[in-house]
């Protein structure tokens, strides 16, 4: 019987997922041999096996404390009565991979399940942190479906830069912007490249890695104020040693990640997305995840929570503070706490406590970094999604990011086919370009890059910039990180690449954004752009052979989370 009640049952330990060799007896006794290589002894092989995702990496300084929380996740599970076992996947960081880490996440993922399915445990810890680790890891564990418990690396210590605090990356955005504009010279830049990231973690503002963290200790998935100790305090460690035990716990039942991210679990997980400031990749990534279990995110229920949900965490980029002020004011356990009338509370977590039970159980103090619902940041949430002749099935604005005279803004379109054409046009001093305009890039899609990069935060044109402008109207069908701020519209779906209206756009059309209205409109009459897709259709990108061809044969479109078709999960019917 399992912790939540329900009847378990089938192999465990070693005796799960026997290597065919056609005799099964054979193939336990040809396991055991080999295992006992390693110096095992029977009574350990005999515990509940609980599996390690190791994604440390030299080319991944976000997880560069890997060692010493896989130490502290073993004494966990030892302490609780199972046998550890750490095992390698794939691991990416945003700055190494090429072209972009979206590109592999979805390999990622793939590794993840196939690793938890082919080797035997009885439940996994998936230590992940780097903004595509978390989401690939719980994609792979929602298919694979052994219970497992989410445990991130953790953000980075905060640094300082001429008595100023500074942290990854909207300060990197921050100061790369003034270098560009010549209010900091080399030096000075070279100065700061040292202070940005202070320590081994994810990055310390509200971005992609800290938004994914907040949404799935909301989800259920990770132990509650797992999301926020930074990465080199002993929190984290501590964090680390009770997963490792609640793992054992896992293994014992029948707690599969199924019945933790449940489409209420999932609503949870948007309403904390929002309330923190979060990513508009963050909404991307549980699309892929909810998909993985056959359930729909909906842009315009995601709209709808928007609407309701208040900005309540002061971080940046929406805010002031980092994540390490955010853990010192009490964490996610904080902000369920303000949104707890507009929560599932019924909802399953990782530990076999409901949400509600969890909420109820953690301390309240007086801080200032969670605001009262009563007194947000933000009445709105953070995020809105946009539609229009240029969007049809959607777009996003990171709202609490953008700037308030620029939400509702018409402008001629100043046009980039696409990265190339950026950067050989961007900086030209010719370029006809003015503030009001609405710069467009294409071809940055989940085809077209391909991978969606972070392109979307299109760089102000040097000669704006040194005029001092500070932000434009920009617009594209790619992502931007989750620490970057601006009024820039994203995952403009469908994509350029594939033929979406973005394609048709000319330099010197008319483009109207009104994010009170949710609207993106091209002001050019309909027959005026089928005329244009008459005369220069597209043509889709191919690939001869290798994980290339797989991406551009099967990938979906930014509202399906830009997924392989061939992995989503069977559709479950709303609740
Ligand atoms: Fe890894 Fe930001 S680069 S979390």
């Amino acid at each position: 019987m399992s912790a939540d009640g329900k009847k378990t049952g089938g192999p465990k330990g070693l005796h799960r997922g026997l290597t065919s060799y056609g005799d099964s007896g054979f193939s336990l006794f040809l396991r055991k041999a080999f295992i006992k290589g390693a110096g095992y002894t029977d009574k350990a092989l005999d515990r509940p096996v609980i599996g390690i995702v190791d994604t440390g990496s030299a080319f991944n300084p976000c997880h560069g404390n890997l060692p010493q929380l896989i130490e502290a996740v073993k004494r966990g599970v030892m302490l609780a009565g199972g046998l550890p076992m750490a095992f390698p996947t794939i691991s990416i960081h945003e700055s190494f991979a090429h072209p972009t880490s979206m590109y592999l996440r979805n390999l990622m993922s793939m590794d993840t399940e196939e690793m938890i399915r082919a080797q035997p445990m009885d439940a996994v810890v998936l230590i992940g942190g780097c903004d595509k680790t978390v989401p690939a890891q719980l994609m792979g564990a929602a298919s694979a479906g052994v219970p497992a418990v989410a445990l991130v690396t953790g953000s980075m210590l905060t640094g300082a830069h001429r008595g100023e605090r500074v942290g990854a990356c909207t300060d990197c955005r921050r100061f790369w912007a003034r270098y560009r504009a010549g209010e900091i010279d080399a030096g000075e830049i070279a100065e700061v490249n040292d202070q940005l990231v202070a320590s081994v973690g994810t990055c310390s503002v509200m971005g992609t890695a800290s938004t994914l963290a907040c949404a799935t200790e909301a989800l259920g998935m990770m132990l509650p104020g797992g999301a926020t100790p930074p990465a080199v305090t002993a929190d984290r460690i501590r964090i680390a040693e009770r997963t490792g035990a609640t793992a054992v716990q896992l293994a014992a039942g029948a707690l599969t990640p199924d019945r933790v991210m449940t489409a209420k679990a999932f609503e949870n997980a948007l309403r904390v997305l929002l309330a923190v400031g979060g990513s508009t990749n963050g909404i991307v990534h549980l699309t892929a995840i909810a998909g993985r279990l056959g359930i729909d995110l909906d842009l315009r229920r995601i709209d709808a929570l928007g609407r309701e949900t208040p900005v309540l965490v002061d971080l940046k980029p929406s805010g002031r503070h980092y994540m390490e002020d955010l853990h010192k004011a009490g964490g996610v356990p904080a902000v369920l706490r303000e949104l707890k009338h507009q929560l599932h509370l019924d909802a399953l977590t990782v530990t076999g406590c409901t949400l509600g039970e969890t909420i109820d159980s953690a301390a309240a103090f007086a801080q200032s970094v969670v605001r009262p619902f009563a007194e947000p940041l933000y009445r709105e949430g953070g995020i809105a999604v946009l539609r229009g002749n240029l969007a049809p099935r959607g777009a996003l604005i990171k709202a609490s990011a953008a700037a308030p005279a620029l939400m509702e803004h018409e402008g001629r379109a100043v046009v980039f086919e696409n990265l190339e054409h950026l950067a050989a046009r961007i900086d030209d001093e010719q370029l006809d370009v003015r503030a009001e305009d609405v710069l467009v890039l294409k071809n940055i899609g989940p085809v077209g890059a391909p991978g969606m990069p972070e392109a979307g935060y299109l760089p102000i044109p040097r000669k704006l910039a040194r005029a001092g402008v500070k932000d434009m109207v920009r617009i594209s069908d790619g992502r931007m990180s989750g620490t970057a701020a601006g009024t820039i519209v994203l995952h403009i779906t469908p994509e350029s690449a594939i033929g979406g209206p973005l394609a048709w756009v000319k330099s010197g059309d008319r483009i109207r954004l009104s994010v009170s209205r949710r609207e993106i409109t091209l002001l050019v009459p309909q027959a005026e752009l089928a005329a244009r897709a008459a005369a220069n259709p597209v043509t889709l990108p191919t690939a001869e052979r290798g994980y290339l061809k797989l991406f551009l044969e099967n990938v979906t479109q930014a509202d399906q989370g830009v997924d392989f078709t061939f992995l989503r999960g069977r559709r479950q019917e709303p609740e």
